[in-house]
This record gives structure tokens, sequence and C-alpha cells, in this order.
């Protein structure tokens, strides 16, 4: 079938929106749906980039991770989409029904392509990558952007006794309170702030990594008051860098857990048990997502133009 589509032909340019072949769905289980909304999220842009750990360096690609389509039928769902086939940043997409989710009537289609992605982070590390126990406490390290904000309010929803936001913007650090943050923590205030505000946590969720992680893993562990306390550290995102300097010191001094979260560290089938419970908390308001809608023929003007803070870029064929 012809469609239109945003198609990456090199990994340093925007997508281009052209005609494309879409392959015919292969057997029952996929079907060709009706794409009508698509979320623009980094991890979408790290594999246009050919950057993500997931690109295979193939090109032309289609680009996207989710989003929301009518099924033959009329079903509308949100799925996830599968790395074998093309991605769902089209007019139509192949869709594997498994991996997808019905999605209530009367729901505002842009902000669950807007939140899922986001959310999804927090949600499922808390629910199944390290379970968190009623009133624990959680530091979110990085929690200015969409993800982090979502983690502030799905830590809360999810019975954290204490929620404390650590990141570099201070106005918008400043807002975490009224989402649920206990405390804020400015990264720049140094060490001794995250100290005090966060010395004894019991999770932590980073979407920093790089440096700033680094340097909070030390702090964390050295101000600890009982170091056999077990501090479960759910790495999720890397926006301050790819790697970290370790002493091998961290993981023998305390009981400091590390661990991922992400595509490969929790299976398909647990993300997939996962999405209706999260489908219902962003409609109903208790996640609280901005979505900016725009026209994906408009894909390669939108792929290039600033982001806003804390608010989530969908496209529309
Ligand atoms: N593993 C998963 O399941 C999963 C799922 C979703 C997202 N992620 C990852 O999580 C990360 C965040 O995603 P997102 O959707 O929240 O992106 P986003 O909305 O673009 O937010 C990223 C935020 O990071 C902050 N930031 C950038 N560099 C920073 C630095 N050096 N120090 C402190 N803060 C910094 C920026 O906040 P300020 O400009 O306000 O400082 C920005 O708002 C990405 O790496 C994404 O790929 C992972």
């Amino acid at each position: 079938m012809k469609v239109h589509a945003a198609v990456v032909r090199s990994f340093d340019r925007p997508p281009l929106y052209e005609p494309f072949e879409l392959p015919d769905p292969a057997g029952d289980d996929q079907a060709e749906a009706e794409v009508l909304a698509i979320g623009l999220h980094p991890r979408v842009r790290s594999a246009a980039a050919g950057l993500h750990y997931t690109s295979t360096g193939e090109l032309p690609m289609i680009p996207g991770v989710d989003g929301v389509a009518r099924l033959p039928g009329g079903r509308i769902v949100y799925f996830v989409a599968d790395d074998g086939l093309p991605g769902p940043m089209a007019t139509h997409a192949v869709v594997d029904v498994r991996r997808s989710v019905p999605i209530p009537a009367g729901t505002d289609l842009p902000r669950i392509a807007a939140g899922m992605n986001p959310a999804m982070s927090s949600w499922v590390a808390l629910r199944r990558r390290v379970p968190i126990a009623p009133g624990q406490s959680v530091l979110i390290l990085g929690a200015t952007g969409n993800a982090g904000q979502m983690a502030v309010q799905i830590a809360r929803r999810l019975g954290a006794g204490r929620v404390v936001g650590a990141g570099r913007d201070r106005t918008r650090l400043a807002r975490l309170p009224d989402l649920g943050a206990d405390d804020i923590v400015a990264l720049d205030d140094g060490p001794g702030a995250l100290a005090e505000a966060a010395a004894d946590v019991d999770l932590v969720l980073d979407y920093l990594w790089g440096k700033p992680a680094g340097d909070a893993i030390l702090t964390l562990l050295r101000a600890r008051a009982d170091r056999s306390r077990e501090m479960n550290w759910i790495q999720i995102g890397s926006v301050a860098g790819p790697t970290i300097q370790l002493p091998s010191v961290a993981l023998r001094s305390a009981n400091f857990r590390l661990q991922g979260n992400g595509q490969g560290a929790v299976s398909t089938r647990a993300y997939l048990e996962e999405l209706p419970a999260l489908i219902e908390e962003i409609d109903s308001g208790a996640i609280a997502v901005t979505a900016r809608v725009e026209p994906l023929a408009e894909v390669e003007s939108v792929w290039s133009a600033p982001e806003s803070p804390g608010v989530r870029t969908v496209l529309i064929p």
C-alpha cells in the first residue's frame, strides 16, 4: 500500500514527508492500521539519528516507537511499534495487534500519544523493575523533563512516602511541589544540598547519567546513615552523558544496587501488561501531560523547531 510517511534518508538530517510503500501485514497478528497520533519522543529522535542502542544503521527508515491508531473494524488502540516493522510516523502502519491495547471512547488521543512513553519509564520501573513498597522514598534525578515530571507524580501515585526532585532548571524545579514533590534540589547547589534532601532515599530514578549521576551516587552513598540499607538506583535516561566513572568502592561500601529500566531490561510482555492501567491514569488526568499537536506533513520543520520543556510534540497524519 502506498502511504505518506516521515522518511529518514540520512541520520544527520530531519525526516522528509514522502510517499512510502508499506509492506503488507504478515500473518494474522499484523494489521494495516490508520495512524491517528504519534509522539516525537527523545527515543524517536535518537533512533532517527542512528544513535539508539537498538539502531541497525539501515536506511531509509520510518521513525516512531509508539502511537495511536484505528485498526480495521474501527477499534482505536495504543500500540508499541515492532522494531522489525516500519515505524508508525506515517498515515498508515502495520501494527502487531498483540502489542496494542484498546483505548476507551472519549479519550484525548494526543495526550495518550504524548504521555505513554515518558510515563512508562517510571511506571514500569516502580512496578516491574524494582517494585516500590508503600512509604519508600524516591529521588528523581533529572526531574524537570517530561519523563521526570511524570515520575514525580507516578512515584506518589504508586505509594511513595517521600519524593525528591533534582535537576538543573530552577524555574521548572519550583513547579514540582505542585505535582507531588516533597523537596526539590538544584544540582548546582552542590553535594551538600543533595545529601541533605536525599541521603537515606530507597530508590533513585535516574534520567541523567553522565557526570551528575556519577557524582550523585558517591554523594548519597557517603551521606547514608545506614550503609546496609538498600539503595536501588534505576538508570532510565542519559541526557547528561552516555557514560559515568564509578569507583568500585561504591559497589562494596554500601548496599547499592544498580540496574536499568528500558527495552530489554523488562520483557515486552510485562510492558504490555502495564499499559491499560497507565492509559487509565493518563486519561483520568491523574498524570499531567501537555501535548503540542502538529501535522505529520510538517515533520521536517517540526523536527528542527525548538522544544518547549515539559511539552511533548505529537504528530497527527
Ligand atoms: N528507558 C525508558 O524506558 C525511557 C522512557 C522514556 C524516556 N527515557 C529517557 O529519559 C530521558 C528523558 O526523557 P524525556 O521524555 O523526559 O525528555 P525531555 O522531555 O526532553 O526532558 C529531558 C530534560 O532533561 C533535562 N536535562 C538535559 N540535560 C541535562 C543535564 N545535563 N542536567 C540536568 N538536566 C538535564 C532538561 O531539563 P531542563 O532543560 O529543564 O534542565 C530536559 O527538560 C531521555 O534520555 C529518554 O530517552 C527512557
